[in-house]
């Protein structure tokens, strides 16, 4: 089967500060009733003022190299997938690359709200298959509290900060689906869907970045069938059943959502990994935090097959197929 992409170190950053939902009582006309019963939330972390995105993103990847036993020397490139940049310009990954001392390599950011680790991922794991990298650090790291319109009790209590990193190193498979590394990925954006999610403002309109704005029932909607669609597509591409799959690590956005989509594939909720009630939506770090949390605290085993999706402002939407 050739070179595959397999994760071999992981890690994460959550700030200190926990915004609880009787916190936010105090905020907006809300009640931790309400926000656990509409979304699963408990509590999120909240970045410090001074602390930005590429902080974060560089804290999870010293993680990531300290689990995987690598130095910053034994890594080719970074990308990073995030929406809450610490600048218009250069990009976060430069800022990683450059504060981890690396010699000169790829150094990108990819957009895709919070489908962006798993764009990020396909990004990375193209580069390897194709040979142009041997190991990639991927980092999805946000400050969503930074575009939270903080009066909008519909946006206010759904959004958090965080970070998550992956390293991804290229490694020869002749097992096929039975030996480590990403199987596939499969990505999706309907632009013509980009006005149920988005922000108010940004770099070309005003050169303010906006606060979030979003059509919540709507994107719930579609949320819900893009992932039982694009799940089915990942099952069907890699001609196995859900069965095969040890653990779904979904985006964090919404309890509901994520229930539904394991009740689709017939998968038992102890078969998935669940952060949202604790991280809250963290967007594009949700998924590699949610994956650290479960490989550091023994879940997720060496030879488990996983399943990563998420969806978020684009619409966008995507699944890998990962034997861990
Ligand atoms: N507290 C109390 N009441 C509230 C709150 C709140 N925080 N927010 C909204 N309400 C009210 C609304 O005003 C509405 O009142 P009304 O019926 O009098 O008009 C009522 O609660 C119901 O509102 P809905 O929006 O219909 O509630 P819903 O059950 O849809 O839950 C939620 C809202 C949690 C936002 C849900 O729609 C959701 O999770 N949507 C998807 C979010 C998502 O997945 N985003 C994708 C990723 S994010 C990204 O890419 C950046």
């Amino acid at each position: 089967m050739g070179i595959q992409s397999v994760i071999t170190g992981t890690g994460a950053y959550l700030p200190e500060k926990i915004l609880t939902n009787a916190d936010l009582e105090k905020m907006v006309d809300t009640s931790d009733e309400w926000i656990i019963q509409r979304s699963g939330i408990k509590e999120r972390r909240i970045a410090a003022k001074d602390e930005t995105t590429g902080d974060m993103a560089l804290a999870a990847a010293k993680k990531a190299l300290e689990a995987g036993g690598l130095t910053p020397q034994d890594i080719d490139g970074v990308v990073v997938a995030t929406t809450t940049p610490d600048r218009t310009f250069p990009s976060v990954a430069a800022k990683v690359q450059g504060e981890l001392g690396m010699a000169p390599g790829l150094a990108l950011d990819v957009q895709a709200v919070c489908t962006g680790f798993i764009y990020a991922l396909s990004v990375a794991d193209n580069f390897i298959r194709l040979g142009q990298a041997k190991r990639l650090l991927v980092i999805g790291a946000e400050k969503m509290s930074s575009i939270v319109d903080w009066k909008d009790r519909g946006t206010c209590v759904l959004f958090a900060d965080g970070a998550g990193a992956v390293i991804l190193e290229g490694q020869e498979n002749d097992k096929g689906l039975e030996g480590s590394g990403i199987h596939s990925t499969h990505l999706y954006a309907n632009g013509t869907q980009r006005d149920l999610l988005k922000t108010s403002d940004g770099t070309s309109m005003s050169g303010d970045a906006g606060v979030i704005e979003m059509q919540g029932r709507e994107v719930f909607k579609y949320a819900v069938s893009y992932m039982a669609d694009v799940v089915e597509e990942t099952l069907a591409h890699n001609n196995i059943g859900p069965d095969a799959i040890d653990w779904l690590v979904p985006h964090q956005a919404n309890i509901r959502i994520i229930e539904s989509t394991a009740k689709k594939l017939g998968m038992s909720m102890d078969k998935v990994v669940v952060t949202v009630d604790r991280h809250g939506n963290t967007s594009a770090a949700s998924v590699p935090l949610a994956l650290d949390e479960a490989i550091c605290d023994g879940r997720i085993k060496r030879g488990d097959m996983l399943l990563l999706e998420a969806m978020g402002g684009g619409l966008t939407w995507g699944a890998a197929l990962v034997r861990y």
